[in-house]
Protein backbone atom coordinates (compact mmCIF):
# COMPACT_ATOMS: atom_id res chain seq x y z
CA UNK A 1 0.00 0.00 0.00
CA UNK A 2 3.02 2.23 0.75
CA UNK A 3 4.64 1.93 -2.38
CA UNK A 4 1.18 2.50 -4.60
CA UNK A 5 0.81 5.61 -2.31
CA UNK A 6 4.04 6.89 -2.75
CA UNK A 7 3.11 6.40 -7.00
CA UNK A 8 0.30 8.52 -6.83
CA UNK A 9 1.88 11.05 -5.04
CA UNK A 10 4.71 10.69 -7.33
CA UNK A 11 1.68 11.59 -10.57
CA UNK A 12 0.02 14.85 -8.55
CA UNK A 13 3.95 16.30 -7.90
CA UNK A 14 3.90 15.62 -11.96
CA UNK A 15 0.39 16.62 -12.56
CA UNK A 16 -1.21 19.65 -13.32
CA UNK A 17 -5.06 19.14 -13.91
CA UNK A 18 -5.66 15.91 -11.72
CA UNK A 19 -9.65 15.43 -11.73
CA UNK A 20 -10.81 13.87 -9.02
CA UNK A 21 -13.88 11.39 -10.17
CA UNK A 22 -15.87 10.30 -6.70
CA UNK A 23 -18.63 7.79 -5.73
CA UNK A 24 -21.12 6.82 -2.94
CA UNK A 25 -17.50 5.25 -1.71
CA UNK A 26 -16.05 8.48 -0.49
CA UNK A 27 -18.97 9.69 1.62
CA UNK A 28 -19.34 6.26 3.44
CA UNK A 29 -17.10 7.61 6.46
CA UNK A 30 -19.61 10.52 6.50
CA UNK A 31 -22.50 8.43 7.31
CA UNK A 32 -24.19 7.87 4.38
CA UNK A 33 -24.13 4.68 2.97
CA UNK A 34 -23.39 3.74 -0.17
CA UNK A 35 -25.83 1.43 -2.87
CA UNK A 36 -23.59 -1.48 -3.57
CA UNK A 37 -21.79 -2.65 -0.61
CA UNK A 38 -23.40 -5.36 2.00
CA UNK A 39 -25.72 -3.31 3.78
CA UNK A 40 -26.23 -0.37 1.05
CA UNK A 41 -29.59 1.11 -0.04
CA UNK A 42 -29.96 -0.88 -3.35
CA UNK A 43 -29.85 -3.87 -0.44
CA UNK A 44 -32.74 -2.07 1.19
CA UNK A 45 -34.72 -1.20 -1.48
CA UNK A 46 -35.46 -2.19 -5.13
CA UNK A 47 -34.10 0.22 -7.67
CA UNK A 48 -36.82 -1.29 -10.35
CA UNK A 49 -39.10 1.22 -7.65
CA UNK A 50 -37.20 4.36 -7.97
CA UNK A 51 -37.19 4.30 -12.09
CA UNK A 52 -38.05 8.14 -13.15
CA UNK A 53 -40.87 6.44 -15.70
CA UNK A 54 -42.71 4.91 -12.06
CA UNK A 55 -41.74 7.86 -9.98
CA UNK A 56 -44.08 10.41 -12.85
CA UNK A 57 -46.71 8.24 -13.40
CA UNK A 58 -47.90 6.43 -10.09
CA UNK A 59 -48.93 8.42 -6.69
CA UNK A 60 -48.09 4.81 -4.95
CA UNK A 61 -44.28 4.68 -6.68
CA UNK A 62 -43.45 8.53 -5.27
CA UNK A 63 -45.23 7.31 -1.98
CA UNK A 64 -42.87 4.73 -1.68
CA UNK A 65 -40.19 7.38 -2.96
CA UNK A 66 -40.86 9.89 -0.17
CA UNK A 67 -40.77 7.35 2.29
CA UNK A 68 -36.81 6.04 1.38
CA UNK A 69 -36.00 9.91 0.91
CA UNK A 70 -37.23 11.19 4.12
CA UNK A 71 -35.49 8.47 6.24
CA UNK A 72 -32.26 9.18 4.27
CA UNK A 73 -32.07 12.47 4.49
CA UNK A 74 -31.58 12.89 7.96
CA UNK A 75 -27.82 10.74 7.74
CA UNK A 76 -27.21 13.14 4.31
CA UNK A 77 -28.30 16.29 6.42
CA UNK A 78 -26.04 15.25 9.32
CA UNK A 79 -23.25 14.15 7.35
CA UNK A 80 -20.09 16.19 7.92
CA UNK A 81 -17.09 15.93 5.35
CA UNK A 82 -14.64 13.21 6.09
CA UNK A 83 -10.72 13.09 5.33
CA UNK A 84 -11.06 11.87 1.91
CA UNK A 85 -12.93 15.04 0.46
CA UNK A 86 -10.87 17.65 2.45
CA UNK A 87 -7.90 15.84 0.84
CA UNK A 88 -9.81 16.47 -2.25
CA UNK A 89 -10.50 20.33 -1.59
CA UNK A 90 -6.69 20.61 0.00
CA UNK A 91 -5.49 19.73 -3.84
CA UNK A 92 -7.58 22.11 -5.10
CA UNK A 93 -5.92 24.68 -2.81
CA UNK A 94 -2.70 23.57 -4.06
CA UNK A 95 -3.27 24.28 -7.52
CA UNK A 96 -3.32 20.82 -8.38
CA UNK A 97 -7.39 19.99 -9.03
CA UNK A 98 -8.65 20.65 -12.48
CA UNK A 99 -12.26 19.69 -11.07
CA UNK A 100 -14.34 17.16 -8.94
CA UNK A 101 -16.95 15.31 -11.03
CA UNK A 102 -18.81 13.34 -8.83
CA UNK A 103 -22.25 11.39 -8.97
CA UNK A 104 -23.05 11.76 -5.28
CA UNK A 105 -25.52 14.14 -4.36
CA UNK A 106 -24.79 14.82 -0.62
CA UNK A 107 -22.81 18.31 -1.29
CA UNK A 108 -20.26 17.10 0.83
CA UNK A 109 -17.64 17.92 -1.44
CA UNK A 110 -18.74 21.39 -1.23
CA UNK A 111 -19.21 21.55 2.39
CA UNK A 112 -15.86 20.27 2.86
CA UNK A 113 -14.40 23.33 0.84
CA UNK A 114 -14.44 22.45 -2.99
CA UNK A 115 -15.18 25.45 -4.91
CA UNK A 116 -19.11 24.77 -6.41
CA UNK A 117 -17.70 25.76 -9.61
CA UNK A 118 -15.35 23.18 -9.82
CA UNK A 119 -17.70 20.41 -8.69
CA UNK A 120 -19.69 18.53 -11.55
CA UNK A 121 -22.59 16.69 -10.36
CA UNK A 122 -23.38 14.11 -12.68
CA UNK A 123 -26.38 12.64 -11.07
CA UNK A 124 -27.89 16.02 -9.63
CA UNK A 125 -28.24 17.06 -5.87
CA UNK A 126 -30.32 16.38 -3.11
CA UNK A 127 -30.35 20.01 -1.29
CA UNK A 128 -32.89 20.76 -3.71
CA UNK A 129 -36.40 19.97 -4.94
CA UNK A 130 -37.87 21.10 -8.38
CA UNK A 131 -41.66 20.94 -9.69
CA UNK A 132 -41.90 19.03 -12.59
CA UNK A 133 -44.36 21.43 -13.86
CA UNK A 134 -43.58 25.01 -13.13
CA UNK A 135 -40.03 24.52 -12.10
CA UNK A 136 -40.63 25.83 -8.71
CA UNK A 137 -37.76 25.56 -6.98
CA UNK A 138 -37.83 24.60 -3.24
CA UNK A 139 -35.21 23.61 -0.21
CA UNK A 140 -34.86 20.16 0.54
CA UNK A 141 -34.96 21.45 4.34
CA UNK A 142 -38.42 22.46 3.60
CA UNK A 143 -39.74 19.16 1.64
CA UNK A 144 -38.55 18.06 4.77
CA UNK A 145 -40.50 19.79 7.52
CA UNK A 146 -43.71 18.53 5.35
CA UNK A 147 -43.03 15.29 5.24
CA UNK A 148 -42.13 15.11 9.04
CA UNK A 149 -45.54 16.67 9.65
CA UNK A 150 -46.84 13.13 7.73
CA UNK A 151 -47.40 14.85 3.98
CA UNK A 152 -47.16 11.29 2.17
CA UNK A 153 -46.24 13.21 -1.65
CA UNK A 154 -45.57 16.39 -1.81
CA UNK A 155 -47.26 18.64 -4.31
CA UNK A 156 -46.26 22.08 -5.69
CA UNK A 157 -47.81 24.73 -3.55
CA UNK A 158 -48.04 27.14 -6.51
CA UNK A 159 -49.63 24.69 -9.35
CA UNK A 160 -50.48 21.41 -7.46
CA UNK A 161 -47.49 19.75 -9.81
CA UNK A 162 -45.27 17.11 -8.69
CA UNK A 163 -42.18 17.61 -6.50
CA UNK A 164 -39.02 15.65 -6.83
CA UNK A 165 -35.69 16.52 -5.46
CA UNK A 166 -33.13 17.42 -7.86
CA UNK A 167 -31.69 14.41 -8.18
CA UNK A 168 -30.96 11.83 -11.40
CA UNK A 169 -32.95 8.59 -11.15
CA UNK A 170 -32.75 5.69 -13.39
CA UNK A 171 -34.34 6.12 -16.46
CA UNK A 172 -34.31 10.22 -15.90
CA UNK A 173 -31.94 11.75 -18.92
CA UNK A 174 -28.94 13.04 -17.27
CA UNK A 175 -27.76 16.59 -17.34
CA UNK A 176 -26.53 17.58 -20.81
CA UNK A 177 -24.26 20.60 -19.85
CA UNK A 178 -22.77 18.63 -16.79
CA UNK A 179 -22.40 15.34 -18.59
CA UNK A 180 -20.27 16.95 -21.64
CA UNK A 181 -18.38 19.06 -19.34
CA UNK A 182 -17.37 16.13 -17.41
CA UNK A 183 -16.41 13.64 -20.82
CA UNK A 184 -14.42 16.96 -22.24
CA UNK A 185 -11.98 17.89 -18.95
CA UNK A 186 -11.67 14.68 -18.85
CA UNK A 187 -10.23 14.20 -22.40
CA UNK A 188 -7.66 17.01 -21.28
CA UNK A 189 -6.49 16.31 -17.65
CA UNK A 190 -3.02 14.27 -17.54
CA UNK A 191 -4.09 12.40 -14.08
CA UNK A 192 -7.61 10.53 -13.24
CA UNK A 193 -8.47 9.99 -9.91
CA UNK A 194 -11.66 7.57 -9.48
CA UNK A 195 -12.27 7.44 -5.56
CA UNK A 196 -15.33 5.23 -4.10
CA UNK A 197 -17.11 4.20 -6.69
CA UNK A 198 -18.09 0.60 -8.63
CA UNK A 199 -18.33 1.90 -11.90
CA UNK A 200 -21.18 0.30 -12.40
CA UNK A 201 -23.60 2.65 -13.53
CA UNK A 202 -23.35 4.41 -17.33
CA UNK A 203 -22.34 7.08 -18.63
CA UNK A 204 -20.79 7.88 -15.44
CA UNK A 205 -18.83 4.83 -15.23
CA UNK A 206 -17.44 5.95 -19.20
CA UNK A 207 -15.38 9.21 -17.95
CA UNK A 208 -12.61 7.70 -16.33
CA UNK A 209 -12.08 5.40 -19.55
CA UNK A 210 -12.25 8.39 -21.70
CA UNK A 211 -9.44 10.13 -19.87
CA UNK A 212 -7.59 6.88 -20.34
CA UNK A 213 -7.98 6.87 -23.75
CA UNK A 214 -7.28 10.46 -24.14
CA UNK A 215 -3.83 9.99 -22.41
CA UNK A 216 -4.14 10.64 -18.82
CA UNK A 217 -2.86 8.19 -16.02
CA UNK A 218 -5.67 6.32 -14.27
CA UNK A 219 -5.92 5.91 -10.70
CA UNK A 220 -8.45 3.78 -9.02
CA UNK A 221 -8.74 3.94 -4.65
CA UNK A 222 -11.88 1.48 -4.01
CA UNK A 223 -12.06 -0.66 -0.88
CA UNK A 224 -13.36 -3.47 -3.66
CA UNK A 225 -12.33 -4.20 -6.82
CA UNK A 226 -13.98 -1.92 -9.28
CA UNK A 227 -15.29 -2.78 -13.02
CA UNK A 228 -12.11 -1.03 -14.28
CA UNK A 229 -9.34 -1.69 -11.94
CA UNK A 230 -7.67 -3.44 -15.04
CA UNK A 231 -7.63 -0.12 -17.19
CA UNK A 232 -6.02 1.84 -14.04
CA UNK A 233 -1.80 2.62 -14.00
CA UNK A 234 -2.43 2.42 -10.17
CA UNK A 235 -5.25 0.43 -7.98
CA UNK A 236 -4.80 0.87 -4.47
CA UNK A 237 -7.43 -1.22 -2.28
CA UNK A 238 -8.60 0.85 0.88
CA UNK A 239 -10.30 3.61 2.64
CA UNK A 240 -10.95 6.39 0.84
CA UNK A 241 -10.45 9.00 4.08
CA UNK A 242 -7.22 6.82 5.09
CA UNK A 243 -5.37 7.03 1.50
CA UNK A 244 -6.54 10.38 0.76
CA UNK A 245 -4.85 11.40 3.64
CA UNK A 246 -1.65 9.55 3.89
CA UNK A 247 -1.53 11.03 0.09
CA UNK A 248 -1.81 14.42 1.18
CA UNK A 249 0.74 13.76 4.03
CA UNK A 250 3.18 12.32 1.71
CA UNK A 251 2.78 15.39 -0.94
CA UNK A 252 3.45 17.63 1.67
CA UNK A 253 6.37 15.87 3.74
CA UNK A 254 8.05 13.08 0.58
N1 LIG B 1 -13.43 3.77 1.09
C1 LIG B 1 -13.20 3.30 -0.17
N2 LIG B 1 -14.16 2.68 -0.92
C2 LIG B 1 -15.37 2.53 -0.35
C3 LIG B 1 -15.67 2.98 0.96
C4 LIG B 1 -14.64 3.64 1.67
N3 LIG B 1 -14.83 4.11 2.91
N4 LIG B 1 -16.98 2.69 1.22
C5 LIG B 1 -17.46 2.05 0.12
N5 LIG B 1 -16.49 1.95 -0.81
C6 LIG B 1 -16.58 1.40 -2.17
C7 LIG B 1 -17.41 0.14 -2.26
O1 LIG B 1 -16.56 -0.99 -2.16
C8 LIG B 1 -18.03 0.24 -3.66
O2 LIG B 1 -17.24 -0.43 -4.64
O3 LIG B 1 -17.26 2.37 -2.94
C9 LIG B 1 -17.99 1.74 -3.98
C10 LIG B 1 -19.37 2.35 -4.02
O4 LIG B 1 -20.03 1.78 -5.13
P1 LIG B 1 -21.60 1.99 -5.28
O5 LIG B 1 -22.28 1.70 -3.98
O6 LIG B 1 -21.99 1.26 -6.52
O7 LIG B 1 -21.76 3.56 -5.50
P2 LIG B 1 -21.50 4.37 -6.84
O8 LIG B 1 -20.39 3.77 -7.63
O9 LIG B 1 -21.36 5.81 -6.45
O10 LIG B 1 -22.90 4.18 -7.63
C11 LIG B 1 -23.08 4.94 -8.80
O11 LIG B 1 -25.40 4.22 -8.81
O12 LIG B 1 -27.42 3.88 -7.76
C12 LIG B 1 -26.71 4.75 -8.54
O13 LIG B 1 -27.10 7.05 -8.69
C13 LIG B 1 -26.52 6.07 -7.86
O14 LIG B 1 -24.66 7.62 -8.08
C14 LIG B 1 -25.00 6.27 -7.80
C15 LIG B 1 -24.53 5.35 -8.90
Amino acid sequence: MEDSIQKVTDLIRRSQKVIVFTGAGVSTESGIPDFRSPGGVWQKYNPEDFYYQKFISSEESREKYWQMSREFYEPLKNARPNAAHEAVAELERMGKLDCVITQNIDNLHQRAGSSPQKVIELHGTAVSVSCLSCRKKYTREEIQSWLLRDVKVPRCDACGGILKPDTVSFGQSMPVRETEEAFHRARNCDLFIVIGSSLVVQPAASVPLEAKEAGAKLVIINREPTYHDSYADVVIHGSAGEVMSKVLEYLKTK
